[in-house]
């Protein structure tokens, strides 16, 4: 019996996300294990889908309940949440405010008006700009935000970062959990690892959940992309908590059973390293499986690192949680506009190991 059945839904995905087998990859990766995708990042009808939908499923029945006429969010300039908040909010009929903080020092002419932040203008949402740099926890842009939609006689319905510290934040995940299991059952075997990509939390701590029932919550291991392990870290135990309480789970969740890895993240949240570009790519060579540099691709990088690093016994069958996120790699463009030339920077992992592509030909980090 799914520990969900007590919770309302809203559809906003088509449901169950497809597994698929990445054979390429795995023989790239030396064969030794083999590596599976479950595809979140094709789970949706709604502006390209991804991780967000799976949670806001479970907040919309509460939004709408509240009486509001406006949802409020908050992200980075190249929010896939935004993006997703301000799809929820066409879909269902509301209106949408976003707060965009710049919290990535990533430079390029057209960071602010492609990929996400575009998709999310096209929906009607009111996408606003704001200075500060990065933070998960709650934010004053965001507390003006959900004041100036009350200022103008609107009933707001605030959704923080992530959708991640809200009560219901969790629950979607949970779902993931079970899905897996049920497919496996269909498969005839089980991953003995998955691979999720964590930042506000919410993702990872709703799997934790999920899995946890099922005995293997530590087989879940976070790959952090935000660079402040510490808050991230305190967020998703926070969420367990709450999770596990309002689903029933029956039994407090163990520190040991919350496994992330800290070692991709460099150098910063939203700035992909050498490493995280090359992931990008032999993702992208081998199973046309499109990453991006903020997550996705840091996630991947861990998949492969790992991998090379024999942490993952041989044999060991490894699902990697692809969430979405592709359409920020836009505002990336310049560290792949020699890709596909000659002189092509070659993958690390399917080439000789080398050195790390010269700094020289990336933009600055911080001009
Ligand atoms: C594509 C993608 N992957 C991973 C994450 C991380 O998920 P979470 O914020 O729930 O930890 C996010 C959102 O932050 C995302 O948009």
């Amino acid at each position: 019996m799914s520990l969900l059945a007590k919770f309302e839904r809203y559809p906003l995905t088509f449901g169950t996300t497809p597994i698929e087998h990445l054979p390429r990859l795995s023989a790239a990766l030396g064969g030794k294990v083999q590596v599976y995708a479950k595809r979140d990042d094709c789970n949706s009808g709604l502006a390209m889908g991804g991780n967000k939908l799976r949670k806001l499923e479970y907040i919309v029945p509460d939004a709408i309940a509240s009486g509001a006429d406006t949802l409020v969010s908050i992200g980075g300039v190249q929010s896939n949440h935004t993006r997703m908040v301000a799809a929820t909010a066409a879909k269902i009929g509301m209106k949408c405010v976003v707060i965009q903080e710049k919290w990535v020092p990533h430079y390029d002419a057209v960071y602010d008006r492609v990929g996400n932040i575009l998709l999310t203008r096209l929906m009607g949402a009111d996408s606003r700009l704001v200075d500060d740099g990065f933070d998960i926890g709650i934010r004053k842009s965001w507390e003006d935000a959900i004041q100036s939609v009350k200022d103008a006689g609107g009933k707001p319905y605030p959704i923080p970062a992530g959708a991640s510290v809200h009560k219901f934040g969790g629950l979607g995940y949970v779902g993931f959990a079970e899905e897996v299991a049920n497919q496996e059952a269909e498969l005839g075997f089980t991953f003995d690892y998955i691979i999720v990509c964590v930042v506000t939390g919410s993702t990872q701590a709703g799997m934790v959940v999920g899995f946890a029932a099922q005995g293997r919550a530590d087989r879940v291991i976070g790959i952090d992309a935000s660079g402040t392990l510490d808050q991230t870290r305190a967020q998703v135990r926070r969420i367990v908590d709450d999770t596990a309480a309002l689903v029933g789970l029956g039994r407090a969740v163990r520190d040991d059973e919350i496994v992330i890895n800290p070692d991709y993240a460099y150098p910063a949240y939203g700035v992909p390293s050498n490493e995280t570009n090359d992931a990008i790519r032999l993702a992208a060579r081998t199973e046309a499986m499109i990453t991006d540099p903020v997550y996705e691709g840091k996630s991947m990088q861990g998949l492969i690192d790992l991998t090379r690093k024999g942490f993952f016994p041989e044999g060991s069958k490894i699902l990697y949680a692809h969430l979405g996120g592709a359409p920020a790699i836009n505002g990336y463009s310049y560290y792949y506009k020699d890709d596909g030339a000659p002189t092509r920077p070659q993958p690390a992992a399917i080439s000789e190991p080398r050195e790390s592509e010269s700094q020289e030909t990336l933009p600055p980090l911080f001009p």
